[in-house]
């Protein structure tokens, strides 16, 4: 579906977006595992938090959507059955890579499944830890899904550093763990997104710049109640709009402000954002506020290295908002974003030489600078949600406006994202 969207004037009001869809994620799965029933508040709506939805059910969880809440009866350890078909996991590699992170401590066989883009995205990263751990896990020659685990006699604990800074890794290694007595110990020089480790409530010390996380039986999930904050990703773009349409105000409520989540806020006060945190809270452990956003003059900025696992999901709207900046727009030590839902840095490059402006492409990043030519434009999402919404951004704020191809894509984050922007358009 081809969506179009004309200049927009003025942002004005308030929004409350769905829950953050990492916490999401995690909320399903940890109820799921846990024994008894557990209450969810503000779960993600989204297509990939209900791809994980629907692999738990078959792995005999009861989940049920009761209103704004979702009531999970979990298994209990090692209570998993083997699921009558295989584990479709859609669009979304947070599902594939942890569940795997599950199931290769179960005692049945399992094979993962997903759509096009998640097929093609890279799963050795996480067999070779697991694997490590004495997983049995089988993966096509090019280490993508579908992938097989079969049972193991043979799981045991590991100390082992992340190769790669990802959170997803982290989090398949932390929850095989959950399932063994000795203590796995994890080395990450890279900190990236802890949800997993603070609703797991795990021991942590520093190391280098990040952490060496303990994990093991002891902190197996036990039933919860918890609401969702909404989600940091989700608001980028809402607060990229602000920022680029003049005279506009907009306030969107009880965010979650985990640091390692709020790169792209640093980022963005760093170039000239007008952005202010109210009613600071924590929920469960994970901080909270408010965002309150005021139109603003933007300069580009220098980019370190060390925050791009931080800014990973919110890179394409920054360079969006960098595109309206004063100065070039340059991002390195980003290649991670070639193995998204899209390969990122291609799918942005190609966007922006539609539109008439400079572009460089690295391997690890791009540079984007100099004018915009004044036509309406048809942008390519590439069937990527943050694509999608990245670029309808990018159309209301031009003169002429601008159109996205594939947009039903954004569902996979953010189904009600045109609701929400009628909302906040004056
Ligand atoms: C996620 C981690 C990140 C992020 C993804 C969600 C998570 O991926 O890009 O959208 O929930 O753990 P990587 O950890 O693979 O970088």
């Amino acid at each position: 579906m081809i969506q179009k969207f004309e200049k927009v004037n003025k942002i004005k009001g308030e929004l409350r977006l769905p829950g953050d869809k990492s916490i999401s994620h995690r909320s399903v799965m940890f109820a799921s595992m846990a024994e008894g029933k557990s209450l969810i508040k503000n779960c993600s709506n989204s297509a990939d938090v209900n791809s994980t939805i629907e692999c738990f059910k078959k792995l005999g969880a009861l989940i049920e959507k009761k209103g704004e809440l979702l009531i999970v009866n979990g298994a209990g350890s090692r209570n998993f059955k083997e699921p009558p078909s295989e584990l479709y996991a859609g669009n979304s590699g947070t599902t594939a890579r942890l569940i795997t992170g599950i199931l290769a401590a179960q005692n049945f066989k399992t094979v993962i499944t997903g759509d096009e883009s998640l097929s093609k995205r890279p799963m050795k990263r996480i067999i070779e830890p697991l694997s490590r751990m004495g997983a049995a896990i089988e993966a096509s020659d090019t280490g993508t899904l579908p992938i097989t685990i079969y049972p193991s006699d043979n799981l045991h604990a590991i100390e082992y550093e992340l190769k790669v800074p990802s959170a997803q890794v982290k989090s398949a290694v932390i929850l095989a763990a959950l399932h063994l007595d000795q203590t796995t110990v994890i080395y990450e020089p890279v900190p990236t997104r802890n949800h997993t480790e603070i609703m797991l409530g795990l021991e942590t010390e520093l190391y280098k710049n990040g952490k060496k996380i303990y994990a093991s039986a002891i902190n197996y999930p036990e039933p919860f109640e918890m609401t969702v904050p909404s989600d940091i990703s989700t608001a980028a773009f809402f607060i990229a709009l602000t920022l680029l349409v003049p005279g506009s105000e907009l306030v969107i409520k009880n965010v979650s402000l985990n640091e390692t989540r709020t790169g792209i806020l640093a980022v963005l006060k760093m170039m000239g954002a007008n952005i202010l945190i109210e009613n600071e809270a924590s929920e469960n452990g994970e901080k909270t506020g408010d965002i309150r956003i005021l139109s603003s003059d933007l300069v580009n900025t220098e980019i370190s290295e060390e925050i791009i696992p931080n800014i990973i999901d919110e890179i394409p709207i920054l360079s969006v908002a960098g595109v309206f900046a004063e100065g070039n727009f340059r991002i390195n030590h980003a290649k991670e974003l070639r193995y998204k839902e899209s390969d990122r840095i291609a799918a942005l490059c190609s966007n922006y030489k539609k539109l008439g402006l400079d572009v460089e492409e690295f391997e690890d990043g791009f540079e984007v600078g100099g004018n915009i030519k004044n036509n309406h434009v048809l942008f390519e999402s590439y069937g990527d949600h943050r694509i999608a919404m990245a670029f309808a951004v990018m159309s209301m704020a031009l003169e002429r406006g601008g159109s996205v191809n594939e947009f039903e894509s954004v569902a996979v984050s953010n189904p009600d994202f045109l609701k929400q922007l009628n909302e906040i358009v004056a």
